[in-house]
């Protein structure tokens, strides 16, 4: 089905944001886990599956209004340890909420309802479980000290 070509360019931007954020989990939770911080490496190898699906979702969607998928993915910031890598992440999550948030009013002012419906779902994913998530971390930090905190990953 033909989509509106706004609405197809703008997915395929949105792309590029999933594909940084999959790859930035990917180096991030590598680096966790060579630090011997399992359980910190199992949360973010997950998440790295759910910014795969995300863009998997899109790249559906794209082909699916008969477009062509961008695969240009955005440039990442690798951090050089915990601290650096958990707000590395969570300004990446930022961005992308704010993209997506976009999108949703754009697909909504064109009436593609169904791309609205995913970008939503996506959005809901990004604010609820990983920002949320990431800025427990942080504030768990200051909290108890980084070291209590990279114990408790361990
Ligand atoms: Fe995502
Ligand atoms: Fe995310």
């Amino acid at each position: 089905m033909r989509g509106n070509p706004e609405v197809v360019d703008y997915l395929n931007m949105l792309i590029g944001g999933e594909l940084a954020a999959r790859d930035q989990y990917l180096i991030h939770s590598r680096m966790y886990e060579d630090w011997g911080l399992t359980k910190i490496f199992e949360r973010i190898d997950h998440e790295m599956q759910e910014e795969a699906s995300h863009a998997d979702s899109i790249i559906r969607r794209v082909l699916f209004l008969e477009g062509t998928p961008n695969m240009n993915r955005d440039d990442i910031v690798t951090g050089e340890d915990v601290v650096t890598c958990l707000k590395a992440d969570l300004a990446l999550e930022y961005h992308v909420r704010e993209k997506l948030a976009q999108g949703v009013k754009l697909c909504e002012e064109k009436g593609d309802y169904v791309t609205r419906d995913m970008l939503r779902q996506q959005m809901s994913d990004t604010e609820e479980d990983h920002t949320y998530w990431l800025e427990k971390q942080i504030r768990l930090i200051e909290l108890i000290g980084l070291q209590n905190y990279i114990q408790s990953q361990m």
